[in-house]
Order: structure tokens, then C-alpha cells, then sequence
């Protein structure tokens, strides 16, 4: 039995995102521009459904490479003054932090505890000179999520900004900027969205849109195209820079990727996010059951509103990366950051696959 319990890795290509990049890959790009034109609509088509799995307007999305890429959009774009601060989180992915300590910003930690985060250290990491609070959604290895509406009302409370990334949320959890005030948000779609690897999302808040200098390639201004499709009188470097998030997408792109993307988050919005968050909740609960009973330690509450699509655990008996390097090579696909070992299934995973984890571990206890 094999089973793929990977996705806070790397997700899955899914099937139509499949056939349609390689529709594109066989019948388009090998006749240049005489057909490229049939997948340009894409990239408008992805933005636009990225803004209705986020519940935001598609002028807050800009498509991207991977979650560093939006972070980086942030950081480089906010006119960082002296003594400014960003509150980071202790163990956190090093893709959220070396973009604030690169700004040179002081950072103020907020420490790990029992896997997760308590919202008195983010209270208590907030102070007058806060700029910024750099959050993940959910921890990459314990699989904690954090509450983001409490971290956006300390934060905003204080006249703080909130960047957050949902790389291990994204395409698995249900996250609405309507209802959640974050400001900035980015995620590469490789992991839960199951999109083509080197695509991601970012999202800027309408309001900041203005002010965060987002770069511009020639296709970040009004009317770049003009002067190649509307003949004399319209080449001009005096463009106005687009007034949407799309100004940070720069020149010519992954049009494959793009076409990939669409594809991806059309099945998500066809499955529906609540329906996936749903199954993954009742397949991590599953897992969680079966691990407990193999006596693992499961690191991070799984209870409550904490939970996520990843449950990552240590072996009473076996240490954590030579499991995982076992398991991988029976079949059984997990990894194992910083420690731990990590599952994740996903709306697609069946539970004998979740079942097969579990036989393995409770074998490897006896
Ligand atoms: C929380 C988190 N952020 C960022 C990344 C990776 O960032 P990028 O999409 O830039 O590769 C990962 C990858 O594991 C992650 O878990």
C-alpha cells in the first residue's frame, strides 16, 4: 500500500491542471505568437478566482513564483523608518523572517510553547515602535494554526500592519479576507492549492495598494501594451503605474504555470473550501486517533480551532528523520522537518492511506 501524506511539501499536480498545461505545452508555445494568445486569458482567470477563494477584489491579487517572492513584495515595498520593529514567531519558516531582517528591522520574538503560540506573547511582542506582525498561518512542522483574527486586532490595535503567510493554509483552510483583516498575505500554490510548482499568490489590502512600492515591470503600467497593438502616437515611457496589485507582476511570466493555476483553483472552487477543510479535519482526526494509540507524541493541539492539515509527531522508539526515511522508502510518502515527523493529508487522500501510516508506525512500536 502507498499512501501520500505530503502535501505541506508538495502537493500533487491534480489532473486538469495536467491536461490543460500540457494541452498548452503541445498545441500552443510550439507555434509562438500565431497561438500563445488562446492561454494569455489565464493569468486573468487565476487572479480571479484566487480573489474569490480569499474573498477579496481581484485588484488585491498579484500572481507571483512562491510565498518568499509576496513576503519580499512587502518588506521591499514599506518605507521601513528607524527603530521600526516586526514581530516574528521562534521556529516559524525562515521564508518569514529573512525578509524583515533583511529591511533591518529589529525583530521581537514570539516564542514557541508546546508547539504552538499564545496569544499573551503576541500581545505582549507588540509595542509602540511594532511596524509589522510576520505571521504564518499555520506552523510548517507542528501544523499549529494561529488565530488570525486575534493577531490582526492586537496588531491593528497597536497601529501595526499583519503580512501572513498562508502557504500552509491556502487551498486547505478556509480564509476570508472579508472577515480577516490581514493586510498582506502571500502563498506559493505548490503545497495545498496542488498548483505548478513556481506559482503563488499575494494579496495587498486596497488600501495599502497606494502606498507599498510594488516593482514595475513594463506590464505594471496602464496601457503597456498599446504601443504594440494600437500602431503610432502610443509609445510613451510616461505610463501611470496600474492601481492594482497586478503592477508587482513585472513582464513576461510562466504563461504554463499560469494555465496550471487557473486549473487548480477552479477544482477548488468546484469542490469548495469547506468541503476540504472538512475532510482533512476528520482524516487528521483519524491519524491523530490511530498515533495516540501507537503512543506518538503529537506536537501541536489538534483540538479546537488550532488544527490544520498537518499533524506533525515523534515515535516513542524511533527517531524522527530515519521513520520518515523508512516510511518514505516502504511507500508511505512524509517528511520531517525540524524534527518531527510530518503527515498531511488532503481532501484527496483516502483513509487507507491515512490507515497505512498509522499500520506502519503501531508496527514499528511492537
Ligand atoms: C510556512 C512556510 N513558508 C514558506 C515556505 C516556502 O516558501 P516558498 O514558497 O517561497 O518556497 C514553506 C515551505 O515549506 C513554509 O512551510
Amino acid at each position: 500500500m502507498t499512501a501520500y501524506l505530503d502535501y505541506a511539501g508538495l502537493g500533487k499536480l491534480r489532473q486538469p491542471a495536467v491536461t490543460a498545461m500540457r494541452d498548452a505545452l503541445v498545441d500552443v508555445l510550439p507555434h509562438g505568437s500565431a497561438e500563445i494568445g488562446r492561454i494569455f486569458p489565464a493569468r486573468r482567470r487565476a487572479r480571479a478566482l484566487a480573489a474569490d477563494l480569499l474573498a477579496c477584489s481581484t485588484d488585491e491579487i498579484a500572481l507571483v513564483t512562491n510565498t518568499s517572492t509576496g513576503l519580499h513584495l512587502v518588506a521591499d515595498g514599506l518605507d521601513w523608518r528607524p527603530g521600526d520593529e516586526v514581530v516574528v514567531f521562534d521556529r516559524d519558516f525562515p521564508a518569514n523572517v529573512h525578509p524583515w531582517r533583511a529591511r533591518g528591522a529589529r525583530l521581537v520574538w514570539v516564542p514557541m510553547r508546546d508547539g504552538g503560540y499564545r496569544l499573551e506573547d503576541v500581545e505582549a511582542a507588540i509595542g509602540p515602535a511594532t511596524r509589522l506582525v510576520a505571521v504564518s498561518h499555520v506552523n510548517f512542522a507542528t501544523g499549529f494554526r494561529i488565530d488570525l483574527d486575534a493577531v490582526c486586532a492586537l496588531a491593528h490595535r497597536a497601529g501595526a500592519l499583519v503580512s501572513v503567510d498562508a502557504v500552509q493554509s491556502l487551498g486547505v483552510l478556509p480564509l476570508s479576507m472579508a472577515d480577516t483583516p490581514v493586510d498582506f498575505l502571500a502563498a506559493g500554490a505548490h503545497k495545498w492549492l496542488c498548483g505548478p510548482v513556481g506559482t503563488g499568490i499575494f494579496f495587498c489590502r486596497r488600501e495599502h495598494l497606494p502606498r507599498l512600492r510594488l516593482p514595475g515591470g513594463w506590464f505594471g503600467f496602464q496601457g503597456a501594451n498599446d504601443m504594440l497593438t494600437k500602431g503610432a502616437g502610443h509609445f510613451r515611457y510616461d505610463l501611470s503605474p496600474l492601481p492594482t496589485a497586478a503592477r508587482a507582476e513585472g513582464g513576461m511570466y510562466d504563461v504554463l504555470g499560469m494555465v496550471g493555476l487557473a486549473e487548480t483553483l477552479a477544482e477548488v472552487s468546484e469542490v469548495g473550501i469547506a468541503a476540504i477543510a472538512d475532510r482533512v479535519r476528520r482524516l487528521t482526526q483519524r491519524l491523530c486517533a490511530g498515533l495516540r494509540n501507537a503512543g506518538c507524541a503529537i506536537s501541536a493541539s489538534t483540538e479546537d480551532d488550532a488544527w490544520s492539515g498537518i499533524v506533525g509527531f515523534s515515535h516513542p522508539a524511533v527517531e524522527s528523520v530515519a521513520l520518515a526515511t523508512e516510511l518514505v522508502a516502504s511507500g508511505i510518502h512524509v517528511s520531517h522537518p525540524d524534527g518531527l515527523v510530518r503527515a498531511a493529508p488532503h481532501y484527496w487522500t483516502g483513509e487507507a492511506e491515512v490507515d497505512a501510516l498509522v499500520a506502519a508506525i503501531t508496527l514499528r512500536v511492537h
